[in-house]
């Protein structure tokens, strides 16, 4: 689906849509008003962020689809979620095209609607070759109608952040088999078009470098890994050292010798959304020429069981020097992350690095589905993320970190194994990270287990890939990271 933009109220749409305020006077300017308002009224209808009344009436001679879509206290997360009640309703409603008329509704605002019209709406059909012609989307065209000016400039700002978005869930919602290491970077070569650099690391180039423990986990694999860098400089040189973000690409995750049992693995192909959300932003950030200088790095690798995999007890020597007794494989996305991390600051010095990772499944214990794991070691820059993700929808909640959980992952015989005791399991694992952290970097890790992927439709996605993450990152680099 696309979101058009037109002053004036285009002849040819079979809906027309108009949102409505919790607790406002139910009056679009149409013919049939007044059934309008009685078919509110019959629903119960006051404008609650969401709900949908839909009629048909006659308007200019002809039946027109009219839906009402309530807008609630009108913040951009009302909006949003409008956008998709209407998208979700529609989409594969036989309509070609419908308009929302934007009247008494600011530019922004407005734009947000789309926003989340054209989210809610994104799929993947690719696989769907016997789809039934009921089940197919028919939603073509979304026309936001408005005579105000700034419609244009804002939305072609927030489509730029859609389709980072979109470019994450499509990676996401790929199987193992279509995307690994390789095939990862390939989906990326286009962002070049777009002004990003690329470069790739591949496993003798890893090997040089020390990378033992990112190759450890790739060691039990056929497919080979790579480090991913995309590089982003829209500030044009003024900002000297970029913000770095790192992702966790773990292209598919079976545990490796520690395996994971069957029922649920198939999940494990989103295991790449940290790598996933970093790429989507960096193709946001492009899109948008955003004034700002951001490297994305993505450690990309699949985790699995041949006679070559990595055994527990196996041990690791890190690219920073530091030894890792792997004791369960399946924690494979610190030993990932550490490498990645290291190189990232070797290279190129940063003052701040975000890291993204489905690092531990006990981030579903604790926070569930609503809010990613957030552990920093500076309290400004976890406020800045806090703060980024209450006005981007991808929300976070702190974690302590603290020297007594970071003796839990000392080992005997090595400097730190791969794993800390039962309880607390999220924590433990980043205090693995953060030993990769050098002194003075300001450095935050959010587990986001529990945001890639959804069972069911939710605020602005269907069920399956979320894109969480981009739109996190957009604010943050928005508010923080952007001259201009
Ligand atoms: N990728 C998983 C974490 C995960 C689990 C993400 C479920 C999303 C849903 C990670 O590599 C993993 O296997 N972690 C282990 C760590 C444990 C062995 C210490 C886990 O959480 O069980
Ligand atoms: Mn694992
Ligand atoms: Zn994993």
């Amino acid at each position: 689906m696309k979101i058009a933009i037109s002053a004036s109220r285009p002849s040819d749409v079979g809906c027309l849509i108009f949102p409505v305020a919790k607790g406002s006077v139910i009056a679009p300017a149409i013919e049939a008003q007044t059934l309008a308002a009685e078919a509110a009224g019959a629903s119960r209808f006051a404008g609650e962020t969401g709900a949908v009344v839909e009629l048909f009436a006659s308007e200019g001679g002809r039946t027109v689809r009219i839906l009402l879509v309530g807008t609630g206290e009108g913040k951009v997360a009302d909006l949003e979620k409008a956008g998709a009640a209407v998208s979700a309703r529609l989409l594969t409603s036989g309509l070609t095209h419908a308009a929302v008329d934007g009247t008494g509704i600011d530019a922004a605002s407005l734009a947000h609607l789309g926003l989340g019209a054209w989210l809610r709406a994104w799929r993947i059909d690719t696989y769907r070759t016997k789809l039934a012609e009921k089940s197919k989307p028919t939603l073509e065209t979304l026309t936001l109608v408005s005579d105000a000016a700034e419609l244009g400039k804002s939305w072609a700002d927030l489509e730029a952040v859609a389709q980072g978005v979109a470019f994450t869930r499509e990676l996401v919602s790929e199987p193992g088999n279509i995307i690994y290491p390789e095939t990862f970077v390939e989906r990326c070569q286009h962002l070049a078009e777009l002004g990003i650099g690329i470069s790739v690391l591949d496993e003798a180039d890893m090997a040089k470098l020390g990378m033992g423990a990112l190759l450890g986990v790739a060691q039990g694999s056929i497919r080979k890994p790579r480090l991913l860098a995309l590089h982003w400089d829209g500030s044009a040189g003024a900002q000297e050292t970029p913000l770095v973000l790192v992702g966790k690409g773990v292209t598919f995750d079976t545990g490796g010798i520690s395996l994971k049992p069957g029922p649920g693995m198939e999940d494990m192909k989103w295991d790449m959304g940290g790598a996933g959300a970093v790429v989507g932003t960096m193709k946001a950030l492009a899109l948008r020429k955003a004034n700002a200088h951001v490297v994305g790095i993505c450690g990309l690798v699949e985790n699995m069981p041949d006679g070559g995999a990595m055994r527990p007890g196996d041990i690791v020597t890190s690219m920073s020097g530091q030894t890792i007794e792997v004791l369960n494989t399946d924690a494979e996305g610190r030993l990932v992350l550490c490498d990645a991390i290291w190189w990232a600051q070797q290279t190129y010095k940063p003052n701040t690095i975000v890291d993204l990772a489905t690092l531990t499944g006990a981030m579903l214990i604790s926070l569930g589905v609503e809010h990613g794991g957030l552990f920093s070691n500076d309290d400004g820059l976890a406020n800045q993320l806090l703060t980024a993700g209450l006005e981007s929808g991808d929300k976070l909640w702190r974690f302590p970190l603290a020297d007594a959980y970071d003796k839990l992952i000392d080992s005997p015989i090595a400097d730190m194994k791969n794993i800390g005791p039962r309880y607390g399991g999220s924590i433990t694992a980043a205090q693995f990270i953060k030993r990769y952290v050098q002194e003075g970097v300001r450095w935050a890790h959010l587990d986001i287990a529990g945001m890639v992927w959804a069972d069911k439709p939710g605020a602005t996605w269907d069920k399956g890939a979320t894109g969480y993450g981009v739109r996190l990152l957009d604010r943050l680099i928005r508010d923080h990271h952007q001259a201009g």
